[in-house]
């Protein structure tokens, strides 16, 4: 179970996670931050849980993680930007989770889109971003992260694509030294990253994807689009060259052939 205290300790942040709130159990990390945002939360308030009853992923997804081995957190932020530029975040938390865990962990970490984090190109982590704008001013958001990170079983729908730090390792890794680096990584990469936004760090993004130039699949509402990943557009969307002409697909799953 998550302390406050614990995990405040030695952290080195300025502002992310001055406020942490721990729970055992909650319904969605996500739907508590964007209740306390919306009450007023400062920037860099932390929502953590051990267990999530009903936690959320991706198009409406269910996101499910064992209590005791994983990481289930959210971060609020209430980011300077304009609306239309908030399909950068995905990209900056995905950069500053995968540098984090590499420090801790040691693995080197892919990235794959729109907001999937992979090792050996097996998903361990998940992004999940909710925005709230207000009067075309964006009010706050809240970035959800879930980790896999000494879960060592599956259910067998999910073994052949999932993993966690620790299968990939061969030892316990530290949830709390995790999450500390974590929030310090997201910290130094916010500033640089509202400010000059998608030029900063969606080339860092693209250094980590294995999917740039390669013949991908885009499973999108029923159908099965095959082309080659361009790179990315403004709107965070996947740049796809298909029968000779470039599509921007902008919510899809997809996968690398003959991966
Ligand atoms: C995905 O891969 O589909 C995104 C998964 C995001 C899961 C995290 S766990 C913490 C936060 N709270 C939620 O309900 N979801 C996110």
């Amino acid at each position: 179970m998550f302390v406050e205290q614990t995990l405040r300790e030695g952290l080195k942040t300025h502002f992310f996670g001055r406020k942490i709130y721990a729970f055992g159990s909650i319904d969605s990390t996500n739907n508590c931050a964007k209740a306390i945002a919306g009450c007023g939360a400062a920037e860099g308030t932390v929502v953590i849980a051990e267990q999530q009853t009903s936690g959320k992923g991706r198009l409406g997804r269910l996101w499910i993680a064992n209590p005791n081995e994983n990481l289930t957190f959210s971060v609020v932020l209430r980011p300077s930007i304009a609306p239309d530029t908030l399909s950068v975040l995905p990209f900056y938390v995905a950069v500053a989770v995968a540098q984090a865990v590499e420090k801790i962990a040691g693995v080197q970490v892919e990235c794959k889109w729109p907001n999937d984090l992979l090792i050996h190109g097996k998903k361990f982590a998940g992004i999940l971003i909710e925005g709230s704008v207000k009067q075309n001013t964006v009010d706050h958001v809240v970035i959800g992260i879930g980790m896999n990170v000494n879960q060592q079983h599956f259910p067998a729908d999910l073994a052949p694509k999932a993993t966690s730090l620790r299968l990939e390792t061969n030892r316990e890794i530290n949830r709390v030294q995790v999450f500390k680096e974590t929030l310090l990584s997201l910290e130094n990469h916010y500033k640089q990253t509202t400010s000059s936004g998608f030029d900063t760090v969606v080339p860092l993004w693209l250094s980590r994807t294995t999917m740039l130039n390669k013949q991908i699949s885009v499973l999108q509402q029923g159908h099965t689009i095959t082309g080659i990943m361009k790179g990315l557009s403004r709107e965070g969307g996947l740049v796809v060259l298909a029968d000779g002409t470039e599509k921007v697909v902008l919510a899809a799953d997809t996968t690398v052939v003959g991966m």
